[in-house]
């Protein structure tokens, strides 16, 4: 099972330093990769993760202020890096062709994409999951070649699964697994949406889940022992 973690917007220098102190005990034969904020990848450690970014530049490096292209991000041993992730979508407007140009210069850098999608509550009660799953997943991967696709993780977070605690049922997630499958049948699929050390017992019944993508839990080290303990 792979295990990526979502630090999203948090942790400053201080706190990292101490929550890298603490992480560094976490043992496991299951591969981690941690997604630390841009700053904080120039301050990583740790020896029992991979690196991963939350984020890159759809361009190349140049004249586009505030951006960290994945050239830059290579250069600090990024070996993975979140695209698409809903937050983005929805706050920021980054748009599927965005999505498909960052994941083609990730790919150009050597980075694996781990590409986030997923559908709203409304869009679920409207019986558009599949339409809206589909579509993500062909406008991002467009373009890719068939070896690309295979090497892409793409996480399922359903959008009103993420930070609220509630989650979908395994037949929910089961058939939604089964559609990104049949859409790119050799990428590891992850489940994202509250998952913690209370639901992992349920979830991981969903034979097709190759792992978690993990947000609050990221920032917890001794909750996330619990997690993988029973992963
Ligand atoms: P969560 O976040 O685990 O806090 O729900 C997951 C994510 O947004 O990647």
């Amino acid at each position: 099972m792979i295990i990526a973690l979502n630090n999203k917007s948090n942790l400053n220098k201080e706190e990292f330093d101490s929550y890298q102190e603490e992480f560094s005990k976490l043992s496991t034969e299951h591969p981690m990769i941690m997604c630390p904020t841009h700053l904080n990848i120039a301050n990583f450690s740790l020896k029992n993760c991979s690196l991963g970014a939350q984020n890159v530049s759809k361009n190349d490096k140049g004249a586009h202020t505030g951006e960290v292209s994945a050239t830059d991000l290579a250069s600090y041993n990024v070996k993975y890096c979140i695209v698409g992730h809903s937050e983005r979508r929805q706050e920021l407007g980054e748009t599927d062709e965005e999505i498909n140009q960052k994941l083609k210069k990730l790919f150009q850098a050597g980075i694996t994409p781990i590409l986030c999608c997923g559908e709203t509550r409304e869009e679920r009660e409207q019986n558009k999951v599949v339409d809206v799953i589909t579509n993500e997943i062909t406008k991002d991967t467009e373009g890719l070649t068939n070896e690309e696709k295979a090497t892409l993780i793409v996480a399922y977070e359903p959008i009103w699964s993420i930070g609220t605690g509630l989650i979908p049922t395994n037949d929910e997630i089961e058939e939604v697994l089964q559609l990104i499958k049949s859409l790119l049948p050799e990428s590891k699929i992850l489940y994202g949406g509250s998952a913690n050390e209370k639901n992992i017992e349920e979830l991981k019944k969903c034979p097709t889940i190759d792992g978690y993508l993990l947000g609050g839990l990221s920032l917890k080290p001794n909750t996330l022992k619990e997690f993988i303990e029973k992963l």
